[in-house]
């Protein structure tokens, strides 16, 4: 059967919000889609197509992979190449494509952490499956605490200038760090563009740390990853484990994390999202949306109907002070470093 062409919805810039980044020139959509989970080679391809083409449609233009997203390893950038091939490459342009190296990816010393030998040779391999001759922004998926800063953040720099990638990014960085990382790129004109960290209702790590301030102090934006820590923060755990979520995978998210506690606060905050006319997943990253130095907000889904009903948290952003504070007194006895 020969499959239609993609023509992208004319209408996909009308509804997204997008903000810049830091003092970049670069705006992004408040919404970005993340290819961790459900992207790569144990997804019929057409399900992972229909996920970013719905994407696409929708004004969400940032793509957010890194080389072991899958699984297996470098599948979910291997399955975005087979889309420029198959319908996206008309449309490079439109589109801000992100991927890392820093986490585990091959074997030996040359394949994890932070170092130059890793970072060129794994871009060098990501640009390879994904069918792209350079990324829009590179990221140091992690703090290397045993490579130097400067030689980590120097390969970045030259990534830029050899024209692989047009901006940078750290992710997990701890504050100081990443102040100093700051310094290092700016002094060579390569400003990070973006800092990448888990932030959510229920884990505000980095606002406890200062890095959301520190990257507004800098110039560099904020992207938030798991902003549903995982799927807690949907309906999807209110009833039970669904047999096809990631919790019934048991990998990175385990069943005992639903303890009494959690489930109170978290039907609790249901309650709040109906009395909002949301879904929990909406008003969960629609209290992300809301901070303005969240510059973007990175879902993951495993399906159509995920993405659709995540873009209905930008139609209501807005929180009344009562009910800031009723998040925080729910969320705080289940503050995720007690889970
Ligand atoms: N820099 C880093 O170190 C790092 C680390 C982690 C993630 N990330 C990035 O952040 C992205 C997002 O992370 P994440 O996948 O953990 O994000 P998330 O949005 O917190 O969780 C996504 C999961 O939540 C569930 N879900 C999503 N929308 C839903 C809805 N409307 N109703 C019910 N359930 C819903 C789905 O679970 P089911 O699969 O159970 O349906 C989905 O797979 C990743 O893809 C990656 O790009 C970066």
């Amino acid at each position: 059967m020969i499959e239609p062409v993609y023509s992208p919805c004319p209408k996909r810039y009308d509804e997204m919000v997008y903000r810049r980044s830091g003092r970049s020139g670069v705006r992004i959509p408040v919404l970005a889609l993340g290819l961790w989970h459900n992207f790569g080679s144990h997804k019929p391809f057409q399900d992972v197509k229909a996920m970013a083409h719905y994407a696409f449609d929708k004004g969400i233009c940032h793509f957010d992979l890194a080389n072991n997203y899958g699984p297996e390893y470098g599948t979910a950038e291997e399955n975005f190449g087979r889309l420029m091939d198959c319908s996206f490459r008309p449309y490079r342009d439109e589109m801000l494509i992100s991927t890392k190296a820093g986490w585990d990816m091959w074997p030996g010393p040359y394949g994890n952490w932070g170092s130059r030998k890793y970072l060129m040779a794994s871009l060098d391999q990501s640009l390879k499956r994904m069918k792209l001759d350079y990324v829009d922004v590179f990221y140091s998926h992690r703090w290397d605490p045993e490579t130097p800063l400067e030689e980590t953040m120097q390969a970045l720099v030259d990534i830029v200038k050899q024209g692989k990638a047009l901006y940078v990014g750290l992710s997990r960085y701890p504050t100081e760090e990443a102040r100093k990382a700051y310094k290092y790129l700016a002094e060579r004109d390569v400003p990070c563009l973006l800092y990448q960290d888990r932030y959510n209702i229920i884990d505000r790590a980095p606002q406890c740390s200062g890095l959301i301030d520190l990257g507004e102090q800098s110039g560099t934006g904020f992207i938030s990853f798991s902003p549903l820590q995982q799927g807690l923060l949907t309906g999807r755990y209110l009833n039970g484990v669904p047999a096809d979520s990631r919790m019934a995978k048991g990998v990175f998210l385990k069943e005992e994390m639903l303890t009494p506690t959690l489930m109170k606060a978290l039907r609790g905050l249901n309650d709040l999202a109906a009395q909002r006319g949301q879904s929990l997943a909406q008003m969960a990253l629609a209290w992300l949306i809301n901070d303005p130095r969240v510059t973007s907000v990175i879902i993951g889904a495993s399906s159509v109907a995920q993405i659709e009903d995540n873009l209905q948290s930008i139609r209501n952003t807005d929180f009344s002070a009562q009910e800031l504070k009723l998040i925080e007194a729910l969320s705080t006895p289940i503050q995720i470093k007690q889970l």
